[in-house]
């Protein structure tokens, strides 16, 4: 963090290692709020509509009125952050929590302030290297609650299943749920088998990745052959190739998974996407 670094926070602009919040704040009592992750590409909102109308999406989904959005203006607030800390290539955090109470009390009031939180994060993408060499994955439970779906800042399953996957010098945990592949700790899953590259459908038991839907608008506009549909444990142990998507990785190789080989590196249609996406990107 550089010494003069700030954040938004409630109207003001704090530096980040002052910036401070209320012991009686929902987001740090209850996980009560929801977030974005957004990356900053050459100084550009990477896929902004898309981060905007999830974040009112979650918004609405926990019963927080998502015009906060627009009354915002967090173009403005990403744009004067982005100006004042000098980023380029940053990730930008937006957290929107359902506000101070005057108690701990689960039940909450109706008209209670948000807290808004916006702040960059300094992020290095993997090397060339590392996504030819690809990333092993672990295999597991998906325990989570079944509202995916929502980017909520009540991370605790998240948390436990990629450090999981981190204390087995693994990239991710890829989850199953009823014996279907629903996504990973912290990414969405995609597969290619036979040279058809497949994702889960959305449903309340995943997150609508932006990197996931980016990548499906490369897809397509390249022509490959591209399906959303049910991927049950055993395909996913089956498939030709395996690749994780996230903002802060748009496509990382998983050539391992649990004690099973993959792929030696990198597969060749994961590799065509990743270069398209860098692509992309590089234009912005
Ligand atoms: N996480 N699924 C989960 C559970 C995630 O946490 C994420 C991203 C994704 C991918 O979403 P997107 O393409 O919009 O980044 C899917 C972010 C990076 C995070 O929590 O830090």
């Amino acid at each position: 963090m550089s010494q003069s670094e700030v954040v938004y926070l409630n109207g003001k602009y704090p530096p980040k290692d002052q910036a401070s919040l209320s012991i009686l704040d929902r987001g740090f009592l209850f996980g009560d709020g929801v977030y974005e992750l957004i990356p900053l590409h050459n100084k550009k909102i990477f896929y902004m509509q898309h981060h905007f109308m999830r974040l009112k999406k979650s918004l609405e989904l926990i019963n927080i009125d998502p015009s906060i959005v627009d009354e915002i203006n967090f173009e403005k607030i990403i744009n004067s952050l982005t100006d004042s800390n000098g980023y380029v290539n940053h990730f930008i955090y937006i957290h929107i929590s359902r506000g101070v109470d005057n108690s701990r009390n689960h039940i909450y009031m109706e008209n209670t302030a948000p807290t808004v939180l916006v702040m960059g994060e300094k992020y290095q993408p993997f090397d060339i290297d590392n996504i030819i060499a690809g990333k092993s994955a672990v295999i597991e439970e998906d325990y989570r609650w079944l509202k995916s779906n929502i980017k909520s800042t009540s991370l605790l399953a998240n948390v436990m299943l990629k450090n999981k996957a981190n204390l087995n010098n693994s990239y991710e945990a890829l989850l199953i749920r009823d014996g279907f592949l629903t996504e990973g700790s912290a990414s969405n899953v995609f597969i290619v088998k036979d040279n058809i590259i497949k994702t889960p459908k959305l449903s309340n038991k995943l997150l609508p990745g932006i990197t996931r839907k980016f990548l499906s608008d490369i897809i397509t506009m390249h022509g490959l052959n591209f399906e959303e549909t049910d991927i049950s444990k055993d395909a996913l142990l089956r498939s030709d190739e395996i690749f994780c998507s996230s903002s802060t990785n748009p496509v990382v190789p998983i050539t391992k998974l649990d004690d099973k080989l993959i792929s030696k590196n990198a597969g060749p249609i994961t590799m065509k996407i990743y270069n398209h996406a860098q692509d992309f990107i590089k234009a912005l």
